[in-house]
């Protein structure tokens, strides 16, 4: 047997002690995972994930206001007193290049801070796909791909990216992964919605749209997210968390 290819569906359906020595990609394709990729994308310096708002401001404090940027939502939408929210498309260079991003979000934070226990955590989504994918075929160890959700309840857009990792990574096709059983059902899912289908942007995107979070997000008016954050590899980005300083940072592929 060859190394661990888990997908886990939910934050807490994964114990520190799986993922002690491994890798972890954490998951929130809708839309902490697309935000951060984007930020650094166009240049932010690092994003500080935070657990709280208070968190966020501490930063803030401890930084200078003109060092920092505060970012994230509740509910979807921007958190009173915040520069911005959840949106990739605020993130734009002329916002972010050159600043501190302290990001605090429902979801998709809360996941990474309690994949700490894994050797390395780097966040993914559709938008760093290639990128992503061709780092991980560098790795050694195990691969965690570890969905957020949404409120303890399994998404399916996250689930969906774990399928396409999983895919990009000749899993099905190469027999030197030990998978879960999750690994298999997301690869399923992913193949039933872009097999055939002759745009599989156009397919993730229709799918992203029926999720409880694409839901979601239309219902708050943010239907140009979903079109953004269903774009494949425009981003060569991959966030890594520095324990260090407890700061993601971009790091180049492998
Ligand atoms: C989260 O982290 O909960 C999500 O990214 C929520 C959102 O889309 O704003």
């Amino acid at each position: 047997m060859g190394r661990k290819l888990s997908v886990h569906l939910l934050p807490d359906l994964c114990p520190p002690e799986i993922l002690r020595g491994g890798t972890a990609v954490v998951i929130d394709v809708l839309r902490a995972s697309s935000t951060i990729v984007t930020a650094l994308q166009n240049g932010a310096i690092a994003v500080s994930p935070c657990g709280s708002p208070e968190e966020a401001e501490s930063i803030r404090e401890q930084y200078g206001a003109d060092q920092v940027l505060l970012g994230g939502e509740r509910g979807g939408v921007r958190i009173e007193g915040f520069d911005l929210g959840n949106s990739p498309a605020e993130y734009t260079r002329e916002v972010i290049a050159g600043r501190l991003l302290a990001f605090t979000t429902t979801n998709g934070t809360r996941a990474l801070l309690r994949s700490l226990s894994s050797r390395s955590i780097l966040i993914g989504c559709f938008l760093n796909l290639s990128a992503i994918v061709q780092r991980l075929r560098g790795e050694t160890g195990d691969l965690h791909l570890v969905c957020a959700g949404t409120d303890g309840v399994v998404t399916g857009e996250d689930v969906l990216f774990a399928g396409a990792v999983a895919t990009e990574l000749g899993y099905g096709s190469a027999d030197d992964w030990e998978p879960n059983d999750c690994t298999e059902m997301s690869v399923r899912l992913y193949r039933s919605v872009v097999d055939g289908s002759p745009d599989c942007c156009d397919a993730v995107q229709q799918f992203l749209r029926e999720t409880r979070g694409g839901r979601n997000l239309l219902s708050l008016g943010f239907d140009a997210d979903i079109r953004l954050c269903s774009q494949f590899s425009e981003a060569d980005v991959i966030p890594e968390f520095d324990a260090q300083d407890g700061q993601l940072k971009s790091a180049g592929r492998d």
